[in-house]
């Protein structure tokens, strides 16, 4: 998708398939006057007699029309407030797309000058429009001989000033779009295709396209060799080797610290030996999205040329149950030294990553982030609106909250307290992998929080936010909107 700027000068001659113009009922702005005017007033009598309040994301939509250069109108209610909230801007963007591509459009232009949206810059909206056109387009064909047909747009105009900030935010819009994208697509392939050597082999395929990205893939000799004992428990009972997938991507200046990132990569969970009840468990193909969310994010940045030292870890491995899986009582030894009793093999998600944490405290990292599907608790706090996000620091989950708004991808900011530590007391090992029935999610994060003491490190359990059930089933692509602002906002710090 090609998406350009251009000055508007005379809206009438302005030369699309679509029109695209938000407006509250009383045309307040110039713009929106001009084109009821140009139209012979179609606009303001249909608001007249009743048919389009303009109420937010309310659509009018003129397939033919006189006056205007422009084949088609649509008309988009930005309800009654002189600003809108960035929430409702992405509602009335979202509903922006479907009317055009049914009626198989391929150039849209959007009138954008006059809409101004609470606390934001201007450009955020330019930002904004283009990640949602991109990661609109988004169609999963893989194993589909009939797949949807594609998105129809081709082109947008954003009707513009044609400066350098604006190119630059549509750049930052579209690649992180396309981020989206890509965790989509990993998240949505089943559990036969994207196993963990396929994640492994998208990553280096990432290697290959960008420059500033290197990749190294360890086996599971390597992490034998490393002493990953909890996350090759995991895998043990599957034919799928694990793998420990590492990007390394330089875009800031040599010798800076990096900000790392590390995925959940659960290629399927079965939940091993403690095996996971029928009902509904092919969702769980979906127990890579932390990994899929690192993968989209550094492509994002490479993408956008972020000036920025980053490191994405994925953990990969697939939980199943065989004659070599580990067992309920087994302990194991983790990379770390400590000993962890596995009271219950389907706690699979923390094994993988205590592993991967150990690991990434080599970088000297400025910041380790971990994304995660990590338990059905989260879901049942959160549901699918927000990500929890946990730190051994305030200020870092604080940062976090802040980029999750101006990403319209929110997390919220759960407790760490030692309270809950004793949860995880055990008679065999230095820990148990499970804390009881109570606050399930909060204990999984301080099971994390003993491997992450040398860094200042945020945990996100996804596992309401990364996926969407029923029949809208299919990946989101989250948190990758959320992590790429919060890199973006590392920038130069
Ligand atoms: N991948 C699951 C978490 C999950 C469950 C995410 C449902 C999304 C929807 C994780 O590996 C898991 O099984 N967690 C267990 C932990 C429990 C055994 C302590 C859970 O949440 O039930
Ligand atoms: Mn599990
Ligand atoms: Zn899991």
């Amino acid at each position: 998708m090609q998406i350009s700027l251009k000055p508007c000068k005379d809206v009438t001659t302005v030369n699309t398939d679509c029109l695209i113009l938000i407006t509250d009922a009383a045309l307040s702005s110039d713009l929106a006057k001009t084109v009821d005017a140009a139209c012979g007033g179609a606009i303001s009598q249909l608001i007249n007699r009743g048919d389009f309040k303009a109420k937010i994301a309310e659509t009018l939509y003129l397939p033919t029309v006189s006056g205007l250069k422009a084949r088609r109108l649509l008309v988009i209610g930005a309800g009654d407030s002189a600003s809108l909230s960035d929430s409702n801007f992405d509602k009335i963007i979202q509903a922006s797309i479907a009317t055009p591509a049914a009626a198989d459009c391929k150039d849209v232009s959007y009138l954008l000058d006059h809409i101004s949206i609470n606390d934001r810059k201007p450009t955020w909206a330019y930002q904004r429009i283009s990640q949602l056109l991109v990661s609109s387009s988004y169609r999963y064909t893989a194993t589909v001989s009939k797949p949807k047909p594609p998105l129809s747009i081709r082109r947008v105009t954003l009707q513009g000033a044609n400066t350098e900030a604006n190119r630059q935010v549509i750049q930052v819009g579209s690649s992180i779009g396309k981020g989206i994208n890509t965790a989509c697509e990993l998240g949505d392939l089943p559990g036969n295709i994207c196993t963990p050597e396929y994640i492994a082999s998208e990553a280096r395929s990432l290697g290959r396209k960008f420059e500033s990205v290197t990749v190294n893939v360890l086996d599971e000799k390597k992490m034998k060799q490393l002493g990953m004992g909890a996350l090759l428990s995991v895998s043990a009972g599957s034919d799928q080797g694990a793998r420990l997938i590492v990007m390394e991507y330089n875009g800031g200046k040599k010798g800076t610290r990096p900000h790392v990132l590390v995925g959940k990569g659960v290629t399927f969970d079965t939940g091993g030996i403690s095996l996971k009840p029928g009902a509904k468990m092919d969702e769980m193909k979906y127990d890579m999205c932390g990994a899929a969310s690192v993968v989209g994010t550094m492509s994002a940045i490479a993408d956008m040329d972020l000036k920025l030292n980053v490191i994405g870890i994925v953990a990969a491995a697939e939980n199943m149950p065989s004659g070599g899986a580990t067992k309920p009582g087994d302990v194991v030894t983790s990379m770390s030294g400590q000993t962890i009793e596995i009271l219950n093999t389907d706690a699979e998600g923390r094994l993988v990553l205590c592993d991967a944490l150990t690991y990434a405290g080599r970088f000297k990292p400025a910041s380790v982030i971990d994304i995660a599907t990590l338990t059905g608790a989260c879901v049942v706090a959160l549901g699918k609106h927000a990500s929890a996000v946990y730190s051994n620091e305030d200020s870092f989950a604080q940062e976090l909250l802040v980029q999750g708004q101006l990403a319209q991808d929110r997390a919220w900011h759960m407790p760490l307290w030692d309270d809950y530590q004793n949860q995880l007391d055990s008679n065999f090992a230095d820990m148990a992998n499970i804390g009881g029935p109570e606050a399930g999610s909060v204990t999984a994060a301080c099971f994390l929080s003993r491997f992450t003491k040398d860094y200042r490190w945020a945990h996100l359990d996804i596992a309401g936010a990364a996926w969407l059930g029923g029949a809208n089933k299919g990946a989101t692509g989250r948190p990758v909107s959320l992590l790429c602002h919060y890199l973006m906002s590392k920038v130069g710090s």
